[in-house]
């Protein structure tokens, strides 16, 4: 993941700072264990009438096509929580997700939106997303852990972002970057990723395309 050539566009040196009011540490005794990250853009402008299918990438690109053209953003969109192994699990995650629910509100924002990675879809690459979604638990919360955290906070499932981000490398990238030897055509699984890499021993090249899954947090 980080091979996404449009993450540049928001973690690259220069650009970075222009975001630090949208990004977040977390603490646990003063020692930082987490961090949560958002973008603000304008929704509603030119062809932007509806969340992306491009996701995560998309975003990022219209946040970076605003700011060259000094667009005010109308809303905003998570773009990762994460913490440091051993400070998952303990529920620390609605700490962040409030914190940038927050920020969106102190922003003036409606909503903020999250292009959310359920954090159990790797272990079922096969399956499409669409149908992932719908796995529910008995109490009809999502079977997967990270977008119950959200649905269970009052997060709406708006669609699936079916391109959320495309990682696309020559197959010596690929092996550096995975350990792994990419030896056949076809569909390819690699640990931790959602769905297959898509490999082409013919072109020379993989490329991994990750459906996310858009949720709306009104505010
Ligand atoms: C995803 C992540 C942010 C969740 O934060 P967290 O503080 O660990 O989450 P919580 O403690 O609030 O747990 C939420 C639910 O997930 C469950 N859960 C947490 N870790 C789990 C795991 N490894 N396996 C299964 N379930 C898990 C919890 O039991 C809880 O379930 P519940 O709804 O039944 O109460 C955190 O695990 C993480 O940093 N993961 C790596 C980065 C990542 O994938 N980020 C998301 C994409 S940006």
């Amino acid at each position: 993941m980080q091979h996404d050539a449009a993450a540049k566009l928001y973690f690259g040196r220069s650009v970075f700072p222009s975001y630090l009011d949208y990004a977040f540490a977390g603490l646990v005794d003063g020692e930082v264990v987490g961090r949560a990250f958002a973008v603000p853009f304008a929704f509603g402008v030119d062809d932007r009438n509806e969340l992306p299918g491009g996701g995560w990438d998309q975003v990022i690109r219209w946040a970076h096509e605003d700011r060259t053209a000094g667009r005010k953003p109308t809303t905003m969109s998570a773009l990762e929580i994460a913490f440091l192994p051993k400070a998952r699990g303990g529920g620390n995650a609605l700490a962040m997700l409030d914190a940038l629910k927050a920020c969106a509100k102190g922003s003036g924002f409606a909503e903020l939106f999250a292009p959310v990675r359920p954090s159990q879809k790797h272990l079922r690459p096969r399956i499409p997303m669409r149908d992932y979604i719908d796995l529910k638990r008995d109490d009809g919360l999502p079977i997967d852990a990270w977008l119950r955290t959200h649905v269970r906070v009052g997060g709406q499932i708006i669609k699936i972002a079916p391109c959320s981000m495309t990682i696309v490398g020559t197959l010596a990238e690929w092996s550096r970057w995975t350990g792994a030897l990419f030896e056949r055509s076809g569909e390819e699984e690699v640990a931790g990723a959602l769905v297959p890499v898509l490999v082409s021993v013919e072109q020379n090249y993989a490329a991994y395309v990750e459906p996310n899954v858009w949720v709306r947090h009104p505010l």
